[in-house]
């Protein structure tokens, strides 16, 4: 993503300015309700969060399609920190994802300390990203919270693929690493992170400045489609 910095409002259309780069600003801004976060971010967008006014507009509909064609599992990291802010922004979006009986049965522990980052391989082989990662979230479902028995592998992936758009709109780059099913991963860090009995360990997410492309894809299957049968 470009450097908006700088670029002042009158050098550039809004048109240029949505498509652009500036998605991820303006996911930032919506996400952090106008905060600091929004600065380089369209005074419009600003305008728009602060007062409120959550209805969809057609530039940030573009904005979400580059955000989801540019989002990339991101295995390594350079060694800027992570702020506890663009973390919670982050965690924001993961919040407002859709749930079962809107039971939200999310919880996130955020490990930001080396010494444990770099030991999670460890217990997980295929999150060796995590040496270079500047934060991981394990998310989590307390049962307790649940409404509809079973939904919380659902919702936790709902609030997890919210997590890596928002963060691919800050610029931040994530993987997500799998627990839930794979029982010898959901003992190890159940035990290593002393989980209380009703809290399941769904996933880790891996995140930090990407030290990697965020490169577009597309996978779109046309023979996966079907219309009205099978
Ligand atoms: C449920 C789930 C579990 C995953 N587990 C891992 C993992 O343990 N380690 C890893 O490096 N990537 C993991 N990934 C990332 C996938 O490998 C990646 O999403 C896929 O290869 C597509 O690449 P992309 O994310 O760059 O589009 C996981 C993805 C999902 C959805």
């Amino acid at each position: 993503m470009p450097d908006l910095e700088g670029l002042s409002r009158s050098r550039m259309t809004r048109r240029t300015f949505c498509a652009g780069a500036a998605g991820g600003a303006v996911l930032a801004a919506v996400l952090a309700g106008g905060s600091v976060l929004a600065a380089p971010a369209i005074p419009a967008v600003l305008e728009a969060a602060r007062s409120g006014d959550s209805k969809p507009r057609k530039e940030d509909a573009m904005e979400l399609t580059e955000a989801l064609f540019t989002r990339r599992s991101i295995r390594k990291f350079t060694d800027k920190p992570l702020s506890r802010e663009d973390i919670e922004t982050v965690l924001r979006a993961a919040m407002i994802a859709p749930s079962a009986g809107n039971a939200q049965p999310w919880e996130f522990l955020v490990l930001t300390d080396r010494a444990v980052l770099d030991a999670i391989p460890e217990i997980s082989p295929y999150a060796a990203m995590c040496r270079t990662a500047q934060a991981a979230v394990l998310v989590c479902a307390d049962l307790a919270h649940e409404k509809f028995p079973g939904y919380w592998v659902i919702d936790c992936a709902a609030a997890i693929q919210n997590m890596l758009l928002a963060a691919r709109g800050m610029g931040i780059g994530t993987c997500w690493t799998g627990i839930h099913p794979m029982e010898d991963r959901i003992k190890a860090f159940s035990d290593r992170f002393k989980l209380p009995q009703t809290v399941r360990p769904h996933s880790l997410i891996a995140m930090g400045w990407p030290d990697a492309e965020f490169k577009r894809m597309d996978r779109y299957k046309p023979e996966r489609i079907h219309y009205g049968a099978y």
